[in-house]
């Protein structure tokens, strides 16, 4: 076996940290059912203990160990999408602590869709919760490097599984209710929860419903302002904001005009190509001093809708 294996398995079982890669952003992961564990992921990312994290296991058939009545269309999904970037929030069992659900009665649960981090979970054998591998509110890492550069020597252990493929956080559904809703888009698009759940899916909270705290504004969020415009506007804003004295870049596919005075980051035309380079060229501009950022609203089909979510958030006020 892979000796990196051998020596996450060492430091999860120890109650240390380790950030794994996963296909969709890197995570900070402890064993999840060792409490002093979990709380030190929450003191060194700095986010607040009601903030619940994803448990993250080998293979489906562990679901029914941390989660209580789950509802048929479970197995549906996991079946189409597991392993893979789909979270789902379930009933939880006695398995899953207070430290890991914020108090919460539900559990998170996913089968993250990376060789290495699936080699962790069959050998650790239990369950590893792990939230992005970034600070509160900051943007996820993608790399290694990044998770470097993030978190220093504050993660006892750096498994380096290469850049993340999908590049946004998975698609988390709560399916604790009558009707299956998305609490946050991400890498399974909503038209693949429809097919193959044969139904609508709403999209959201109930307003009052600070869940999950990549649903809070100003999330994500690079260093650089960020703005956010329709394609048509881009040009126009973009040349504005530059004359203004802004130093500007524009996050654009080359399908977009973008003034000759602005910095082109030229993105991928797809919305699959866009997502996994977004937090990348994000990190990469805040690295090279930019004021501004300025980007097209993505329609919201595909990955597209994960894709706007944190486009707007990243844009959102900061602060809060
Ligand atoms: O792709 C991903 O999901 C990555 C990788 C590492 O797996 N993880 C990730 O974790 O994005 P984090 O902690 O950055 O975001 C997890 C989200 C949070 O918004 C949290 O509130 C929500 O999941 N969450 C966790 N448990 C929940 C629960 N019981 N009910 C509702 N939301 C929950
Ligand atoms: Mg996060």
């Amino acid at each position: 076996m892979d000796q990196r294996i051998n020596e996450a398995v060492d430091v999860l079982k120890r109650g240390g940290l380790v950030a794994l890669p996963t296909e969709t952003v890197y995570g900070l992961g402890a064993d999840a059912e060792n409490e002093l564990a979990v709380r030190r992921i929450f003191a060194v990312k700095g986010r607040p203990a009601s903030h619940p994290l994803i448990v993250h296991v080998g293979g489906a058939s562990q679901v029914r160990t941390w989660a209580r009545d789950v509802p048929v269309h479970f197995d549906a999904l996991a079946r189409a999408f597991w392993p893979g970037p789909l979270t789902v929030v379930l009933w939880r069992s006695e398995r899953a602590s207070d430290a890991v659900t914020g108090g919460q009665e539900t559990v998170a649960l996913r089968v993250p869709d990376h060789p290495l981090t699936l080699a962790v979970l069959e050998a650790f054998g239990g369950g590893i919760a792990a939230p992005s591998a970034n600070r509160f509110g900051k943007l996820s890492p993608t790399t290694a490097d990044h998770v470097r550069a993030e978190l220093g020597d504050e993660a006892d252990l750096v498994l380096d599984g290469g850049p993340c493929a999908v590049g946004v956080e998975s698609t988390i559904v709560d399916l604790t209710a009558a009707e299956p809703r998305i609490l946050r888009p991400g890498g399974v698009s909503r038209e693949d929860l429809v097919r193959v759940l044969g139904r609508p899916v709403r999209l959201g909270g109930d307003g009052d419903d600070v869940r999950a705290p990549g649903m809070l504004v100003s999330h994500y969020a690079p260093r650089a302002g960020l703005l956010v415009v329709d394609p048509q506007r881009l040009y126009a804003e973009a040349e504005r904001r530059q004359s203004e004295g802004q130093r500007v870049a524009a996050l654009a596919p080359p399908s977009i005009a973008v003034p000759a005075a602005v910095h082109r980051a030229e993105m991928p035309e797809d919305a699959e190509g866009f997502a996994r380079e977004l937090y990348g060229a994000l990190r990469k501009l805040d690295a090279e001093g930019f004021d501004l950022v300025v980007a097209a609203l993505p329609d919201e089909r595909g990955l597209g809708l994960a894709l706007k979510d944190r486009l707007l958030k990243a844009a959102a006020p900061r602060g809060q």
